[in-house]
């Protein structure tokens, strides 16, 4: 092993992520048989085979998902190193990995302005997916910092809740139950429903709360996106359980209106986690204090209408904007 570059352990970590020469390659601008020579190069060091293939895929061997393990280990140690020598310094460096749920998306960038402003030599990347996704992804040790609202069991996490994630009951402005005060539960029974995909925390969230009141929608639509299924109520197709944050930072449209429902809003919150056993790098801890510092006064600016007290005051005026 004592051979075996750093150029060599990149590439067959690339190769190992993707299962595939091909997609190594690509994505590490290296034609496919360098590659494959490279893995070839490192199995001699190694002495073992580290892939068999399978049909077109290749899976790794013991030796390879040790060796695997050993990479990532080397380079998240390097640019542990990389971003403490740039501390030292004095100009934070280095790059920032981030995955959150479809709601922060709404949010987090307006954090990662000012943050992005302070500290220039940050590279940021911004995985927006579902709470599945989101685990597969903690499993895996993808990303430095996760925002979610629903933190599963597994992996162990620490965890910082910092604002709230209520869950209302949205409606197109014209539908007959606009205006009217703790409607029952039970009134959804009748209701086309516009549901999110199987692997969302809003679908769980909202299915276990109808569960406990045994209301029994009718979904007419299921839809792997928030924006899909405001533009589906805008368009008559039914109402939906969304995320407040949802319709908070667009213009006046004026095409939802949020029903008074009793049970509602779900309240829920969002919290910033990472990996219990994680070493956090210099970026991600200065991002994390950056979150937990900043982020009440960012929401009084960018989110004036959240939180329930606001949303009392708005369904007291019987119907929301779009600008809610
Ligand atoms: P989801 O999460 O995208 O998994 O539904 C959104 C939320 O919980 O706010």
């Amino acid at each position: 092993m004592i051979h075996a570059t750093l150029h060599q352990l990149k590439v067959f970590e690339a190769t190992a992520r993707h299962g595939s020469f091909t997609r190594a390659a690509e994505e590490l601008y290296l034609t496919q048989p360098t590659v494959s020579i490279q893995v070839k190069q490192l199995t001699k060091a190694v002495g073992l085979p580290l892939f068999e293939q399978i049909g077109k895929r290749l899976f790794l061997t013991q030796a390879g998902q040790k060796l695997l393990e050993t990479c990532q280990g080397i380079f998240e140690g390097l640019s542990q190193f990389e971003m403490a020598v740039s501390d030292m310094k004095g100009m934070k460096q280095g790059q920032l990995r981030l995955a959150v749920i479809t709601t922060a998306k709404y949010f987090v960038p307006r954090l990662l302005g000012p943050f992005c402003q302070r500290y220039p030599g940050i590279d940021i990347s911004l995985k927006v997916t579902n709470h599945q996704h989101i685990q597969e992804r903690m499993a895996n040790n993808e990303d430095d910092l996760y925002i979610l609202s629903q933190p599963p069991e597994q992996p162990e996490l620490k965890i910082h809740p910092f604002l709230e994630n209520p869950l209302v009951v949205l409606a197109p402005k014209s539908h007959p139950l606009v205006g009217q005060s703790n409607i029952p539960i039970s009134a959804l029974d009748h209701e086309s429903f516009i549901m999110r995909e199987p692997g969302s925390g809003t679908r769980q969230a909202v299915q276990k709360l109808l569960k406990v009141h045994k209301v029994d929608v009718k979904v007419r639509l299921e839809l792997g996106s928030n924006e899909a299924i405001k533009q589906a109520i805008a368009g008559g197709l039914g109402i939906s359980v969304l995320s407040q944050h949802t319709i908070i930072s667009e213009g006046t449209t004026g095409e939802f209106a949020i029903l008074d429902v009793e049970h509602f809003p779900i309240e829920r919150h969002w919290y910033v986690t990472h990996l219990a056993g994680k070493q956090l790098s210099v970026v991600a801890e200065s991002f994390l204090q950056y979150l937990m510092e900043e982020s009440h006064e960012l929401a009084e600016k960018f989110l004036p209408n959240l939180g329930r007290d606001s949303l009392k005051q708005q369904l007291a005026r019987k119907t929301v904007s779009g600008a809610a």
